[in-house]
Order: C-alpha cells, then structure tokens, then sequence
C-alpha cells in the first residue's frame, strides 16, 4: 500500500498493522505525551508566562475604572496628544487599556514593588507586549486580564500590540517607565 494509490483493499483498516507505521504511531504518541507535560512543566519553570487572573467586565465598566486612577494619579502627560503619564502608588492597582490603535495611559512603576496590573480591550483582539522583557498577553474586550507584577530593573519599556489590529496595528505602541523611588 502506498500513500499515493488508492489502496488495494477497500477494507484497508482490518490489514495487519505494519511494524514501521506501529513504530511511527508509538513515537507520535510519546511526542503528544511530551508536549502535553510540557505545557504544565514550562508555565511553571519557563519564567515566561505570567499566571493571571481573568475576569468578565465590560469596555464601560473597565474605562470607567481606569479614568479614576488617571484622575486621581496623573503625575504628567506626553506627546501631542497628551497622553497621561500615571503613576499609581506602590502596592496599587494598575490599568491600561488597549484600543485603535493605542494603549492608555502610560504607566510608571517603581522598581521593586509590586503591582495589580489589569488589561482589557474596548474593541477588539490585541496583544499586550512587553519589550525587551518578552511579556506576551492577550487583550480581550470583555476580559479583565489582571496580574501582579514586580519590575525588577529601571528604564523605559516598550509596549507593542503584537495581535494584528488592523490598518494603524503597527502604530499601536506605547512604553512603561519604571523608576528606582
Ligand atoms: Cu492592537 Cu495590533
């Protein structure tokens, strides 16, 4: 029998089992075992996933929640479309919204503290990534993505949204500061 003619037999699956293709299932399987095993192993000790919390929200009620930190901790703004600049108090909760084509606010953090950083979309799929930290998050509307964060080094981070958005994704970036005090 091969792969390209029609087999001989049209009742082809009572043959007996060649050696080679028992061979080639078995290493399939064991393949299917290791990755499977792996998944668990590696968002544990491959320091490379974030564990987060998620919860159902909605664009409204997400927006409104990130206007009052802005409100109450804006320290300055940037760029031409004033951009507020927030820095939340230590220990706080933190949230940024992605949307066409733009995060908001722009965060800064302090180094060594630890924070409840919350992520949701007001329309549509996005990526929240963390440069040159290698953080990947996706950011959905709806889902209030919320994960506790320590910068451990000062500097300016860059955020790019790394699901294609549309026409203005590639414009979709932002940055973090974290700050020694
Ligand atoms: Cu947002 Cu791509």
């Amino acid at each position: 029998m091969s792969a390209i003619h029609p087999p001989a037999q049209r009742i082809w699956w009572k043959q007996p089992l060649d050696k080679i293709e028992l061979a080639w299932i078995l290493i399939a399987f064991v393949w299917c075992l290791v990755m499977f095993f792996m998944m668990p192993y590696w968002h544990v000790y491959g320091k490379q996933n974030l564990s987060n919390e998620t919860y159902r929200t909605t664009p409204e009620i997400f927006a409104k929640k990130t206007q009052e930190v802005v409100d109450k901790h804006t320290v300055r703004t940037e760029t031409e479309e004033k951009i507020p600049v927030v820095r939340p108090p230590a220990g706080g909760d933190v949230y940024l919204i992605a949307r066409l084509w733009a995060w908001w606010p722009i965060l800064e953090l302090e180094k060594g503290k630890t924070y409840r950083l919350h992520l949701s979309a007001m329309d549509y799929q996005h990526g929240f990534s963390l440069q040159p930290e290698n953080i990947n998050v996706q950011v959905l509307p709806g889902y209030e993505h919320v994960m506790n964060v320590t910068p451990n080094r000062s500097g300016e981070y860059a955020i790019v949204c790394n699901e294609f958005c549309g026409i203005g994704h590639h414009k979709m970036v932002s940055k973090l500061y974290v700050v020694d005090k």
